[in-house]
């Protein structure tokens, strides 16, 4: 007989606590006594994973998080080290989830020894439902055109764009900008390419630096936000509607570094963009890229799959990592967004084969700033993985 998943864990952080025998989710990952099973929410009528489930003593219902408005926040018990709390539709008091309920003798089966006889509001299904993961929409990339790729972005700008701020969203500033700068090293003065700039937030900060800067963006939604945003507040920025594919208004040898934020896992010619980007470099010039890592592409994997917390996934599932293909992703509120799928190595042998040479890589941690400043379990996930590369790479310098 299986013990309960979950009684295991709080036995590991309370010896004296009494696990039980499993009964649900047999021969799972995480098969779940009662205690810890599916609830269901008196308003709404809907099955969910007990830490989903808030009880109302004063009413004696059980509710979900959309009858109310629900706080996530800091309440070590256990072997956690936050729970989610209700404000109650009934009464107006603030409720604990369940699993945080327990632990305080605030459940309703500990309240009321009726309701735990009879099991009530205990859902009756006896697995969780696996359904086959959905079909990944794959693109033929033979038929795909830059035209096609701005389509797409552009779409999502807006909605993209309302996520940042003067420096970017959460990632740029406290992952990859910090990298990004170190690896530019100072700009002042310097001829400076943006490829694929999006809507400027760094050709913007690098402006402000004292870099003269160009960006070249596909999307025409986010060059028209760009060049609305430099026309209000002038930095001095020269924007393109262009795939950095194919820039002929840009002369050979005219830049000092070239910064490719995110861009080169979206753009359909990479090796030939990679090209384009040595030529207008001048000798000794630098590119620097940043990519989403090519290990993290998948998504998360959780032996109860139906649970809020994040810290309960167990990893992250990566799949056809040598596989060069296109398709689409879907995060957030945008629409899905196209990308390709390709290994590290064949970013590294474009550069190689435009005669760029590999300096430096870097993984970026979560910076001091971030630590400071992102709630704990944000900064706890943070730790689990990698979730960009940044590369630095550096034109021969003239000869003789
Ligand atoms: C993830 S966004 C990053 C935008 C911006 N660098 C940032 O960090 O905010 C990827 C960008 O690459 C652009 N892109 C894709 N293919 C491109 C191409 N061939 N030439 C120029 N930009 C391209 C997209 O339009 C989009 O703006
Ligand atoms: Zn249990
Ligand atoms: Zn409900
Ligand atoms: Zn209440």
């Amino acid at each position: 007989m299986s013990s309960c998943f979950y009684c295991d864990r709080i036995q590991s952080a309370d010896a004296a606590y009494t696990g039980r025998a499993a009964q649900y989710d047999l021969g799972s990952e995480a098969p779940r006594c009662a205690w810890h099973w599916r609830f269901i929410c008196d308003c709404c009528g809907a099955a969910g994973h007990y830490m989903t489930r808030f009880f109302c003593p004063r009413a004696g219902q059980l509710f979900c998080g959309a009858a109310g408005s629900v706080e996530y926040r800091a309440a070590p018990f256990w072997d956690r080290h936050e729970a989610w709390f209700l404000r109650c539709p009934a009464c107006g008091e603030e409720h604990a989830s369940l699993d945080r309920a327990e632990f305080e003798g605030a459940h309703p089966w500990q309240m009321a020894p009726d309701a735990r006889t009879e099991r009530r509001w205990l859902s009756p299904e006896p697995y969780l439902q696996r359904y086959p993961p959905a079909n990944v929409p794959t693109v033929r990339m033979e038929t795909l055109s830059d035209a096609d790729i701005d389509a797409n972005w552009s779409r999502n700008a807006d909605i993209w764009n309302a996520t940042y701020d003067s420096q970017g969203d959460r990632t740029r500033k406290y992952f990859s900008d910090p990298v990004v700068f170190a690896f530019l090293g100072d700009v002042a003065g310097q001829d400076v390419l943006d490829a694929g700039c999006g809507a400027g937030y760094l050709a913007r900060i690098l402006a402000q630096r004292g870099a003269r800067v160009v960006g070249v963006e596909n999307a025409r939604r986010f060059y028209e936000l760009a060049t609305a945003r430099e026309a209000s507040d002038a930095l001095g920025i020269a924007y393109y509607h262009a795939s950095i594919s194919n820039m002929p208004f840009l002369a050979d040898a005219s830049f000092d570094a070239v910064v490719a934020n995110f861009v080169l896992m979206d753009v359909l010619d990479y090796t030939t963009a990679v090209a384009e980007i040595a030529r207008v470099l001048r000798p000794g010039g630098r590119f620097v890229f940043v990519i989403t890592h090519t290990s993290t592409h998948g998504h998360w994997v959780a032996p109860a799959p139906d649970s809020p917390r994040r810290e309960d996934r167990s990893g992250w599932l990566e799949d056809r990592y040598f596989v060069r293909d296109a398709g689409y992703s879907q995060w957030g509120a945008l629409h899905p967004v196209l990308g390709f799928n390709r290994p590290f190595r064949d970013y590294i042998a474009a550069c190689r084969a435009a005669g760029l040479a590999l300096r430096d890589i870097e993984e970026p941690e979560l910076s001091a700033q971030g630590r400071r400043e992102l709630p704990p379990w944000d900064v706890r996930e943070a730790s689990r993985l990698a979730y960009n590369w940044v590369v630095r790479c550096e034109k021969a310098p003239a000869t003789g």
